[in-house]
């Protein structure tokens, strides 16, 4: 890779190159000639550090990338973004389209599918649920409902499932907004991502927008890069935009690491609510057994009471895979010309010996970072003297 300055340039006569063929008439060598240009100008942004140099060669990135996609077939699309980092999937990278972006759908999972947790769900009845179905009372008290909310809590043990969940509970559109594609590093993707998934909830009738694992878009904007403090202020617009429309709209977000997000989105009208998802307590731990336990031939001396009690510290998910572990014993013999047993105590067992729990681990990290941010009392459930 050269020099910025050569970058642009070489951009530059690609862009001239491809406006020529567009002329012709050349549409799919225009556009491959388009999108290497605005891939071109995208390595110089990123290798620059002038700020107005900056913000124009990431403006020409995006207005070729779109003039690119506009070529695609036609009809003009999503004019997605450019890549902010070099990347070896080379200028095919077209392929950005709505449906990668945002996700509509009616989540099948219920409160009944999540083991435990009532605390939590009555939390959510209180915050999601009931402002949607009692609007009225909730106008005729004054109480204003569609704060955000922030669940946040040790990874595995139910924030996700927990809001589709809710979006069940009250039959509204789920709009989740997939992460992995918001952190694409596509410049302008991002934000355009966002603002797309307000559009698309403000269609349905009844919408709950979820932003999962947020701290990978909306760490605190002091440390993070540009293209962050943009999606950062982009979610801010959005979300301030959301209780003066009066949109039959909430939004959720969830995080494992909630220190890691930017402070200004717990303002009022913002995430202002934050909700915590804790580890399973042996009564939840039960449940989660027992659910998983629901769909497979379990012998009688299984004791769930007894597997909940061995399992302290164990995620939700760590009890899913240890279902799963134990019920490939038998599966494993049958298939080898065994006969097709129930699983048994002993396998559950064997299993758990040799899994380590999960939750440890991540306490240990949220109480060093809590202690460096001083948050300690915004996430007190988190700060454990032992550790
Ligand atoms: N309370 C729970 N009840 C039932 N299953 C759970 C529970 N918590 C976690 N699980 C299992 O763990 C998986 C991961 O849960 P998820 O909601 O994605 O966790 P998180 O979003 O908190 O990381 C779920 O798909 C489910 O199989
Ligand atoms: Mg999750």
């Amino acid at each position: 890779m050269g020099s910025a300055s050569t970058l642009a340039a070489q951009a530059r006569g690609y862009a001239k190159a491809a406006k020529d063929l567009e002329d012709s008439g050349d549409n799919e060598r225009a556009r491959q000639l388009y999108l290497k240009a605005a891939k071109l100008y995208n390595d110089a942004y990123s290798m620059t550090h002038d700020d107005i140099d900056r913000s124009t060669q990431r403006d020409l990135a995006e207005h070729l990338f779109s003039k690119a996609q506009a070529l695609k077939g036609g009809a003009a699309q999503y004019s997605g973004g450019v890549k902010d980092k070099d990347n070896s999937s080379g200028t095919d990278e077209s392929s950005l389209s709505k449906d990668d972006l945002v996700l509509k759908e009616i989540p099948k999972i219920g409160f009944s599918d999540i083991g435990g947790l009532e605390n939590v769900k009555e939390e959510i009845r209180k915050a999601i649920i009931y402002p949607f179905s009692h609007k009225e009372l909730y106008q005729m008290y004054g109480q204003k409902a569609g704060e955000g909310i922030l669940l946040y809590g040790p990874p595995g043990c139910g924030k996700t499932m927990m809001a589709k969940a809710a979006a069940k509970e009250c039959g509204a559109d789920f709009i989740s907004v997939k992460t992995s594609s918001i952190v694409s590093k596509w410049v302008g993707a991002s934000e355009k991502n966002i603002k797309q998934a307000f559009e698309t909830a403000r269609q349905s009738k009844k919408a709950i927008i979820f932003f999962d694992e947020i701290d990978s878009v909306a760490g605190r904007r002091s440390e993070s890069e540009d293209y962050a403090k943009r999606v950062v202020n982009e979610l801010l617009a959005q979300m301030d935009g959301v209780d003066t429309a009066d949109d039959d709209l909430l939004v959720l977000a969830a995080t494992n690491e909630p220190w890691a997000i930017d402070s200004a989105l717990r303002r009022p009208g913002r995430f202002s609510k934050l909700v915590f998802i804790s580890e399973p307590d042996v009564d939840a731990r039960a449940a989660i057994f027992s659910l998983n336990m629901e769909k497979r031939p379990i012998s009688e001396d299984v004791d769930v009471r007894s597997l909940a009690k061995i399992t302290e510290s164990y995620s939700g998910a760590d009890i899913s895979a240890i279902c799963k572990e134990a019920a490939d014993i038998p599966l494993g013999e049958a298939l080898k010309g065994g006969e097709a047993r129930n699983i048994e105590m002993s396998d559950f067992k064997s299993v758990i010996e040799k899994r380590k729990p999960s939750i440890l681990s991540w306490y240990i990290e949220a109480n060093t970072s809590i202690k460096k941010t001083g948050e300690t009392d915004v996430f007190s459930e988190l700060v454990r003297e032992e550790i």
